[in-house]
């Protein structure tokens, strides 16, 4: 039986971290209530609401027969979003389900999400934030840091280990949470055990996340991941998944504005097609800068094709080799770049590249996997395929190498996307962009 104390004084919450297995709390208005769940809750759904203004009475829930409970005592209370001035104008709260959430790239993206620089300045939130019996105590501390905050739009913080319960009526939800490659770790290996990672993470939001959730894939290997996880995520839309290469979509304007000599907001139309890996492909043919093709600013074509391309396809690991661990801060502003992409209309003439469903594309690309392509946006949420672009053999050959790793990728987890027995044939020379 769960037990919840009401402290109506402000002492921190007594948490039993290995003992919970999900709780959330509502922020800011009534930061004087604390509460301590004091015995195993595993599987508990714990929900939070205030009345207007007034902390109710708390009431004490126990687990139901199946295991689950509605809420727990303090956690019951109810706010009312239109109770006050400031916020009657707000949009409906959404729910943001974040995995990895007590990791470092996480810990960046949070506090932008809860800020309202992603989704706007009257758009209320609700973290949802999942992480392993190992993190339980770390995310406790993510909360705490998010309540000590006082973002106004963070409304809701809840904290799980079990995908179902995290993920439940996610409107959003990015997945960053992946195991690194270890030592002596092959990369089938890697393949597989992400996999099942993305696999149990797509069922759970086929059951609970709502249908039309855009899904955002950051755990590498990122293509291989989102293609797991629409496969086994059937009734959610195959083309409301991403793979995140807006990272070195980001990395690729860097290079061109510093080669040549221009501020990086001069530059546009970049895509990075296929894999976020050592074979991705930025491409400088239809890029521009300062809306002339690129080819006719930077005359050094050597330069494109060779130092350029490798330079973004293994900037991961350059800078890994600097800080000692993968990026995290640039990544995070990467995905706030690739979810305001989404929810704001693309600039006339420009796009921007994302890893999507291949099916139905223009390009003649294999179908079947998930590619980064060019991409544009009305602002709702959905996406379209970019058509007027240019291809010559360098390009082709290129996307033909990108597409052959993922394509071996894919065979390699067919047993993870429902497509039969695994046959690893991985392409031996390239690597994840942070692997050297
Ligand atoms: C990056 O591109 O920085 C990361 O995907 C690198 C990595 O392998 O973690």
């Amino acid at each position: 039986m769960a037990v919840t104390h009401f402290n109506p004084t402000c002492s921190k919450p007594r948490l039993h971290s290995s003992q919970l297995s999900f709780l959330s709390r509502t922020l800011p208005i009534h930061r004087h209530c604390s509460f301590a769940p004091l015995h195993r809750t595993q599987h508990a759904r714990i929900s939070c609401s205030v009345a207007p203004n007034e902390v109710q009475v708390p009431a004490v829930t126990t687990l139901d027969p199946k295991g689950k409970a509605e809420c727990y005592g303090v956690f019951c209370l109810t706010y009312d979003l239109r109770a006050e001035e400031e916020t009657r104008s707000w949009k409906k709260l959404i729910n943001i389900a974040v995995s990895g959430a007590a990791g470092m790239i996480a810990n960046h993206l949070l506090f932008k999400l809860a800020s309202g620089e992603v989704f706007g300045p009257d758009q209320p939130v609700a973290l949802k934030l999942l992480g392993s019996e190992r993190s339980i105590q770390a995310l406790e501390g993510v909360a705490m840091e998010l309540e000590d905050s006082l973002f106004p739009l963070l409304r809701e913080v809840s904290i799980g280990i079990d995908p179902y319960e995290v993920f439940q009526d996610a409107e959003w939800a990015l997945l960053i949470g992946a195991k690194p490659r270890g030592p002596g770790m092959e990369r089938a290996d890697l393949l597989d055990i992400n996999g099942q990672i993305y696999a149990a993470q797509g069922r759970a939001l086929n059951a609970v996340a709502s249908r039309n959730v855009k899904v955002i894939v950051v755990g590498n290997p990122c293509n291989t991941n989102a293609l797991i996880c629409l496969k086994n995520a059937p009734n959610i839309p195959a083309k409301n998944f991403h793979a995140l290469t807006r990272l070195d979509e980001n990395r690729a304007k860097c290079q061109l504005a510093l080669k040549a000599g221009v501020f990086y907001d001069k530059v546009s139309n970049v895509t990075i097609w296929g894999n976020h890996s050592t074979t991705q492909v930025p491409d400088f043919l239809n890029a521009k800068i300062d809306g002339l093709p690129v080819k006719e600013v930077v005359k050094d074509h050597r330069w494109l094709e060779e130092e350029f391309t490798e330079k973004v396809q293994k900037r991961g690991g350059a800078l890994i080799q600097k800080w000692g661990r993968s990026s995290a801060a640039s990544t995070s502003v990467s995905i706030v770049d690739a979810i305001r992409s989404l929810v704001t209309p693309t600039p006339e003439g420009d796009w921007f590249s994302s890893g999507v469903y291949s099916n139905g594309n223009p390009y003649g690309i294999a179908e079947g996997i998930v590619f980064s392509m060019p991409c544009r946006s009305k602002g709702d949420g959905d996406y379209e395929l970019v058509k007027d672009v240019i291809f010559d053999d360098y390009l082709r050959q290129r996307i033909k190498k990108t597409e052959a790793e993922l394509l071996a990728e894919k065979r390699c987890v067919a047993h993870l996307t429902g497509e039969g027995i695994a046959v690893c044939d991985l392409p031996g020379d390239t690597m994840l962009p942070g692997e050297m």
